[in-house]
């Protein structure tokens, strides 16, 4: 197939142009997608750790508040007054500050709304104040049915204690689906509780409610996609997201659910190893966990806050910045397209233009220009390529009028030639019957002639011999237009030879030449030296010239030029559509033989008519009108041609062409 150059150069501009445009888009998009990502998961982790640190903070400080509230349960004037009223027995004073001691520990739950239960127990394990919480209100239950808890794990944890020691009881190992966290226990803060005398009286306990952990997770929920678990230390859940929707099953589930369950053995590993931190899984998922320590004694136990953010969000994220981004590209391709179709367009348009009229003035359309404003080198081939089109204009229009000139110099020729040709065989004709006619004028002649002979005696009467003289004059007439007409035909052809052109002139005009010199006209000759001969008859040749210049005489007044003139080899525009043959015996030149006269001149319309047989122009008796027509007949035999330039009243010019021997 065949490319041509300006969509060869339409497809370079437009090719370089969307490498420009498609390579940087490519490249930056590519590396800002990677890095968009790589910030995307980087910045959610950041977030998600800050988060998980907050819930960890406020657990802490939650748990931190309980140990106070227990601090000031166990400082209070109710208990110590109490304690008093217990080491001395004094039983009045102890149901007063009892009954005082229930009330603050009452208020307390009623206030902090965040603890289960709150209690008293005796050295011996009764149970001396218990306060519960139920349904948003404390309950003071009686002292009828209080228990002793001597063999309760929580009471002989105490006993271990020291004096202003806090001790944490988990109360839960797990929270199963269909329990809500809030409402739970989860932990008992213990410390034993001496007087001032430092003796052992017992010990006092509050129980911590999920509630404000429940809330604090729930509340730190950014947004529904973050998930957030609260684990204990071996992974078992105590809160899950999953389950709220199941919240109000009817029958809790009794199997507990653990972390381990979800997530791969790494991740879960790191998440309950007692640290802050974040880790993404195999599957991209995302998590940030902080451990929260309610004890400072026992660091076994610990509750872990975790944060998810699942993998497929993220990636829908990148997704959705992915769908920007092929948008992006493939709308600045589009825009590349659009913009390389415009400029190698703007570029090549110029081109294409040149090209068109390169091709309209190949057509032959000259007058096609071209108008380009490019301001380059395209402009500048333009303009050239107008200053071209012009001379070529300039050129084609001379040559035109050149030819024009020629083809109508051709076309007289020719027009003379066919009309002479068909006048010289008129002449033949007429030379035809001019021999038959040349017998019965003769007898004629004779018998007049006779006939006057035999009047030597008058017989005949005056007005009958002067009647034979008009007869015997027309006669002569008849016979001379007869002779005149048989030097047409064959019959009076002259023998060829070769002829010396000079020599013939010189004869006739020795014959012309005192009735010229008569007339008062001047004759010029200027014979050419060395003219080579040609091949002809020197009758018909003499016969040719001597008519010639008697029509220039009959022209010219006195006063007047005759000019006789011989050139050879002629090359000028005289020969113009003559190629001399010199029957058989030339060498393909020619030489001229020119007759001009001032005289009167030819009127145009007679140019064409003066080589017919019997066209005149003279009185009658004058001229027969043959002689231009029998001097053709004898240049065509001769292989020469013969020509006429006349202008009204300024002069006559006759040329006789003839071809020269070979020498
Ligand atoms: N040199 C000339 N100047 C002006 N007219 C001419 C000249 N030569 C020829 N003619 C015109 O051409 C006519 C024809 O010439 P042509 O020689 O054939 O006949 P003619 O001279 O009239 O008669 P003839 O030659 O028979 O005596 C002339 O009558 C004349 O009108
Ligand atoms: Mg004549």
């Amino acid at each position: 197939m065949k490319i041509n150059f300006l969509s060869r150069i339409q497809n370079k501009i437009f090719l370089s142009l969307m490498l420009a445009a498609i390579l940087p888009i490519g490249y930056f998009g590519y590396n800002s997608i990677k890095s968009t990502r790589n910030s995307l998961i980087d910045d959610t982790l950041r977030k998600m750790y800050l988060n998980v640190f907050a819930m960890g903070k406020d657990m802490d400080n939650h748990l931190k508040n309980a140990k106070g509230d227990l601090l000031y349960l166990k400082s209070s004037a109710p208990l110590e007054y109490l304690l008093d009223a217990m080491e001395f027995n004094d039983i009045a004073s102890f149901t007063y500050w009892r009954t005082l001691l229930e009330k603050e520990f009452s208020n307390l739950i009623e206030q902090k709304n965040v603890y289960l239960q709150a209690g008293f127990l005796s050295r011996d394990g009764d149970e001396i104040v218990l306060v519960v919480y139920d349904m948003s209100r404390p309950i003071i239950l009686p002292w009828k049915s209080l228990h002793n808890q001597r063999e309760s794990g929580y009471f002989r944890m105490a006993a271990e204690l020291s004096n202003g020691e806090i001790a944490s009881l988990p109360l839960r190992s797990y929270v199963v689906k269909g329990l809500n966290l809030s409402n739970i226990a989860l932990m008992r803060y213990i410390t034993p509780v001496y007087n001032r005398n430092g003796k052992w009286m017992g010990m006092i306990y509050i129980d911590v409610m999920g509630k404000h952990i429940y809330n604090t997770v729930k509340m730190s929920i950014m947004d529904r996609a973050f998930k957030v678990f609260l684990v204990n230390n071996k992974g078992f859940y105590f809160f899950n997201p999953e389950w709220e929707v199941e919240e109000n099953l009817l029958t809790p589930s009794d199997t507990p659910e653990n972390i381990g369950e979800v997530y791969s053995k790494e991740v879960v590993s790191q998440i309950l190893s007692g640290k802050a931190g974040v880790i993404m899984d195999d599957d991209k998922n995302m998590f940030a966990y902080m451990p929260v320590f309610p004890s400072e004694m026992d660091k076994n136990f610990y509750y872990t806050i975790i944060q998810m953010y699942p993998k497929n969000l993220i990636s829908g994220g990148a997704k959705d910045f992915e769908k920007l981004f092929l948008i992006t590209v493939l709308s600045s391709i589009l825009l590349t397209v659009l913009m390389g179709i415009i400029i190698s367009k703007m570029l090549t348009n110029p081109l294409s233009r040149l090209k068109r009229g390169v091709q309209l003035i190949g057509k032959g359309n000259l007058d096609y220009r071209l108008d380009i404003k490019s301001g380059d080198e395209v402009e500048d081939v333009a303009v050239e390529f107008n200053n071209m089109a012009e001379k070529l204009k300039k050129y084609s229009r001379t040559l035109e009028e050149k030819v024009e000139e020629k083809t109508k110099k051709m076309e007289d020729y020719e027009k003379q030639l066919i009309h002479s040709e068909k006048m010289a065989s008129l002449g033949l004709l007429a030379a035809g019957v001019a021999h038959e006619i040349n017998n019965p004028i003769g007898i004629i002649v004779n018998r007049i002639e006779c006939l006057k002979m035999e009047n030597k005696n008058g017989d005949i009467p005056e007005k009958i011999v002067k009647d034979l003289d008009t007869m015997m004059h027309h006669a002569m007439r008849v016979s001379k237009i007869t002779g005149n007409l048989l030097s047409f035909s064959r019959e009076s052809s002259h023998e060829f030879k070769s002829q010396d052109i000079n020599k013939i002139l010189e004869k006739v005009l020795m014959f012309v030449e005192a009735s010229i010199t008569a007339k008062g006209i001047t004759m010029e000759k200027y014979l050419a030296m060395r003219l080579p001969f040609v091949f002809g008859s020197s009758g018909g040749l003499e016969q040719v010239f001597l008519n010639i210049v008697h029509n220039a005489m009959d022209a010219t007044k006195s006063g007047g030029k005759i000019k006789i003139e011989t050139r050879y080899n002629v090359q000028n525009s005289e020969a113009d559509g003559y190629y001399p043959t010199g029957n058989g015996q030339g060498n393909g030149k020619c030489l001229s033989i020119n007759i001009s006269d001032t005289g009167d001149g030819i009127p145009h319309e007679y140019i064409g008519k003066i080589f017919d047989p019997f066209f005149t122009t003279k009185e009658i008796g004058k001229g027969t009108g043959l002689g231009l027509s029998i001097s053709y007949g004898i240049i065509k035999e001769h292989g020469g041609e013969i020509r006429v330039d006349s202008e009204v009243s300024k002069g006559t010019t006759f040329t006789v062409l003839l071809p020269v021997m070979a020498e």
